[in-house]
């Protein structure tokens, strides 16, 4: 069963492979209509369930897109509207889905629920977001960081900010695609020691420098994300405002950074709290190639899933 539950699970070899068909698949639509199958329609007669715990518009929209053009069929649930939200346990979720479906992608609070899901299925589960990780979006980001500016291995990425779940996929990413990571935010909001440790164990630099200007000079990527995430209390946004107003993505911090530098938001942004418009629409920007990077990097990932 493959599963892709997230990076520092997935092999090297895998990742790599996962990256090239993305770039493949990519180049191989270039300038067909958004609703035209792709000529080899790998998910013909494939059923995908598309599971939402949590509000998205990237992640649901890419996925039944890169569903669809590869000839299959979809259908997005929410959770609070499936008896999984009503004491359903996931273990039964999981095994009744998987007489259905060929696929589940599951944006979920809990790792345990995504791990229980991918435990119980009979059918490959996707990873399309827990409190602690976000693996798709960071595949994204290589492939997007890749087509503008060559390999990323050996190149200094770093990431200014909370150090959540998106942080903790780019720590993982660091570890198996060979690139140096340095972390500045306050102390508080740390990424977690485990995916440090992942990271550093797999031979990259990670640093962690609380002077945003020392960690942003000599930077190939600059990365942001939203100050407060789905999962945080909106009783902490107060709070984390005041902390990481220093760690702002402007154009005085990018200045920084080396003249080629890139700039990369998973979105969605709140515009001028973690990151100005005018680096977001500035000239280092990659944030929309990104986004649009989500749909290649996830029909690369469900073709690897299931064996296409
Ligand atoms: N970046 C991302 O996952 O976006 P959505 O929350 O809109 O899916």
């Amino acid at each position: 069963m493959k599963h892709f539950l997230d990076i520092h699970k997935t092999s090297q070899a895998e990742l790599r492979s996962m990256i090239d068909t993305a770039k493949a698949v990519k180049t191989a639509r270039q300038g067909q209509p958004k609703g035209m199958l792709d000529t080899d329609k790998p998910l013909d007669g494939h059923m995908v369930a598309l599971i939402f715990e949590k509000p998205s518009t990237r992640t649901r929209v890419s996925f039944d897109v890169g569903v669809r053009q590869m000839g299959g069929q979809t259908m997005v649930l929410s959770g609070k509207d499936m008896q999984l939200g009503h004491g359903e346990t996931i273990a039964d979720t999981a095994r009744v889905l998987s007489r259905y479906v060929d696929l589940i992608m599951i944006r979920t609070f809990e790792e345990e629920t995504l791990l229980e899901m991918a435990e119980h299925a009979s059918v490959p589960v996707i990873n399309g977001l827990t409190d602690r990780t976000h693996p798709c979006q960071i595949m994204a980001d290589v492939m997007t960081f890749e087509e503008q500016r060559g390999p990323i291995a050996g190149k200094k990425v770093v990431w200014s900010g909370d150090g959540n779940n998106v942080c903790a996929s780019f720590l993982h990413a660091a570890g198996q695609f060979g690139f140096d990571f340095t972390f500045t935010g306050p102390s508080t909001l740390d990424p977690e020691q485990e995916w440090v440790n992942f990271a550093r164990k797999q031979g990259v630099n990670v640093s962690i420098e609380r002077d945003p200007v020392k960690a942003v000079t000599g930077a190939d990527l600059v990365v942001t994300d939203t100050w407060v995430s789905m999962h945080d209390p909106e009783s902490a946004k107060e709070r984390r405002h005041n902390q990481l107003r220093p760690y702002q993505i402007n154009a005085e911090l990018m200045r920084h950074a080396n003249d080629d530098a890139l700039f990369m938001h998973c979105l969605p942004a709140h515009r001028n709290d973690e990151a100005t418009s005018e680096v977001m629409d500035g000239p280092h920007s990659v944030i929309f190639e990104e986004a649009e990077n989500r749909l290649h990097a996830q029909k690369a990932i469900m073709r690897w899933c299931l064996g296409k």
